[in-house]
């Protein structure tokens, strides 16, 4: 029995991938899941599962909010979007038996206002280009005095790219070309032969593209551009990769209840033995400097305890001043980071193979929860297993400060 995250939603039961939909309404924040509620592994008649949070970190698992209609062979990955009638909408990928790869973009509606029952409605945009091979996950945004939507897109050219279209009012939808495009040739960094999950964080006085790299027989991750969105068009000045493999994939972003644009990742290859697959990591607030930063959400220092005791959830900031090496210890050693010529390498206790990350600014950020590491790292987001047990401490040899709070 591994011990339940305590600020990372993890489901009672069964497979959970992308989240999406993650929607500040009627006083609380409303997060929707791809669930197999009664798989450990990941099927095409995935459903929407649903959890509820008035903080971002405690979660309540809600019932499946959508399942699969006869005609669809699952409810993959979408948005929810608040119309100007003040009713949300979940607009969502209907995968269709005769080609998964090329889905529907759909809308479905609540049932009541707990929006815990929803039912299908119309299927609202379908692939428009004849040499598209991907097509899904539709993402929504206003764009001055209308909606945009964009899908993920894949071309058989090996052409990632997300495709545009814009509606007055979120039902009858018009094509408006492709938003943004990069070759799988570009290896630095790699963006994929398709984008899925694309979304666009808009900060004011720029943009952020964020999509989830995808490749046939590769581990995914998590890519970014800053640059300008506008008129249906997104220009990059520059890209990044903002997640280091095999932790966190398929971002979500979302609008808190403060305005603050933030993304939020699925967490692949944490797992219950029998009882659960995937979390959900904690949300991270979007900024730009000299490149993409993520940070974890204030909701995250709110959640803070003094205590000097060994814990199953801690939120530590390590701050070298030089080389050196962090280790969380319990009974045994549980984790190692080792800082050395502005790399970091993590290691955990009879787990995955060690991730080397890149790593120069001050401070790292690490999030221990139960079975959950998330380390925040200049190279991108590092997410794995790690064995708490009855819990642990953060010790290092390293120069510098450390300091580190229990997580309530
Ligand atoms: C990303 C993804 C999406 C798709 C969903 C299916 O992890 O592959 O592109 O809609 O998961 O569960």
């Amino acid at each position: 029995m591994t011990a339940r995250p305590r600020v990372h939603f993890a489901p009672r039961a069964g497979w959970i991938n992308d989240p999406h939909g993650l929607t500040w309404y009627d006083g609380r924040y409303h997060l929707f899941f791809q669930h197999v509620p009664d798989s450990l592994e990941w099927r095409q008649d995935i459903h929407w599962g649903h959890a509820t949070s008035t903080d971002l970190l405690h979660w309540e698992e809600q019932p499946v909010a959508l399942r699969p209609s006869d005609d669809e062979a699952g409810c993959w990955s979408g948005a929810v979007v608040v119309g100007e009638d003040g009713t949300p909408r979940i607009i969502y990928t209907s995968a269709r038996e005769e080609n998964l790869g090329l889905g529907k973009v759909r809308v479905a509606r609540p049932q009541d206002p707990s929006l815990t029952s929803w039912v299908h409605g119309n299927v609202l945009a379908t692939a428009q280009r004849d040499d598209t091979d991907v097509f899904r996950d539709p993402m929504i945004f206003r764009d001055g005095d209308r909606w945009r939507m964009i899908v993920g897109h894949g071309n058989r050219d090996g052409v990632g790219g997300a495709e545009v279209f814009s509606s007055d009012d979120l039902d009858s939808w018009t094509y408006d070309g492709l938003l943004a495009t990069r070759s799988h040739e570009e290896k630095n960094p790699w963006t994929g032969t398709a984008w899925e999950c694309p979304q666009l964080a808009r900060l004011g006085d720029s943009d952020v593209l964020v999509v989830s790299a995808w490749e046939e027989g590769t581990t995914h991750h998590v890519v970014a551009a800053h640059g300008m969105y506008a008129d249906g068009r997104f220009s990059a000045d520059r890209w990044q990769q903002i997640t280091a493999a095999p932790g966190h994939y398929a971002a979500s972003a979302f609008v808190d209840a403060e305005g603050r644009q933030c993304l939020i990742f699925w967490i692949r290859g944490i797992r219950d033995g029998d009882q659960w697959a995937g979390v959900i990591s904690v949300p991270y607030v979007v900024s730009v400097d000299d490149r993409i930063r993520l940070t974890p959400h204030p909701s995250v220092e709110k959640a803070r305890r003094v205590d000097d005791r060994p814990g199953t959830a801690l939120d530590i900031e390590w701050s070298p001043t030089g080389d050196g090496t962090l280790r969380l210890v319990g009974d045994s050693q549980v984790a190692e980071l080792e800082l050395r010529d502005g790399q970091l390498r993590l290691a955990v206790a009879g787990g995955a193979e060690p991730v080397v990350v890149d790593h120069t600014g001050p401070t790292v950020r690490i999030v221990v929860d139960g079975p959950v590491l998330e380390v925040v790292a200049d190279g991108g987001l590092v997410g794995l297993q790690v064995a708490t047990g009855d819990g642990v401490v953060p010790e290092t040899d390293a120069p510098g400060r450390l300091d580190w709070w229990h997580l309530t």
